[in-house]
């Protein structure tokens, strides 16, 4: 696995996505929030990177591309949807639990759908020049989103993401654009 290849890391961000997913499961009552705050974190940043960097490009290039890329983009409202609502509730609300695991089997069939039917033909489409380009926003907007912040860390703690995922979004969004060299 390459971590200059942006479908290499994508690849890799989600299997990272189901680890947080399982540590928040398993999380003792007192660390569920912040688990929970990095799965939030992981996950607004993957989708926008996503978003701002392979699903335009996978609309133009591949077969049917407008039709796969809608999906992705429907699935990835509704998982947005649910995490909103999930990080308004918190961690203690009753129903926790079951919205975690809810939202748990939508992004991992959306995480499968493209695996299977967008990243190997967005591969086949695309340059190993192209696709190490596309890394580095996607590395860019990792940086920010550390799965094991580091406590005490001034200069972590000063950029790491944190809010509710639309402000997340939004910050990973402004530095996607920065590093792929675009106007904000
Ligand atoms: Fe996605
Ligand atoms: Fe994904």
């Amino acid at each position: 696995m390459k971590d200059n290849d942006v479908v290499d890391l994508l690849l890799r961000q989600h299997e990272e996505i189901k680890g947080l997913f399982d540590e928040v499961e398993n999380a003792a009552p007192q660390d569920k929030a912040e688990a929970f705050q990095s799965l939030v974190r992981l996950l607004a940043v993957h989708e926008t990177a996503e978003e701002e960097i392979v699903h335009p490009y996978a609309r133009r290039k591949i077969d049917h591309g407008g039709e796969v890329v809608d999906e992705r983009l429907a699935e990835e409202n509704a998982a947005k949807d649910m995490l909103t609502q999930m990080e308004k509730d918190g961690v203690d609300h009753p129903k926790f639990a079951t919205n975690l695991a809810t939202l748990r089997k939508a992004v991992v069939e959306h995480a499968e759908h493209e695996e299977r039917e967008e990243f190997p033909r967005f591969r086949q489409a695309t340059g190993d020049k192209e696709r190490q380009a596309m890394a580095v926003g996607v590395k860019a907007a990792e940086a920010m989103a550390p799965t094991h912040p580091h406590p005490g860390v001034e200069t972590a703690t000063k950029n790491l993401l944190v809010g509710p995922p639309v402000a997340i979004m939004d910050r990973a969004r402004d530095v996607i654009r920065k590093a792929m060299g675009k106007k904000g």
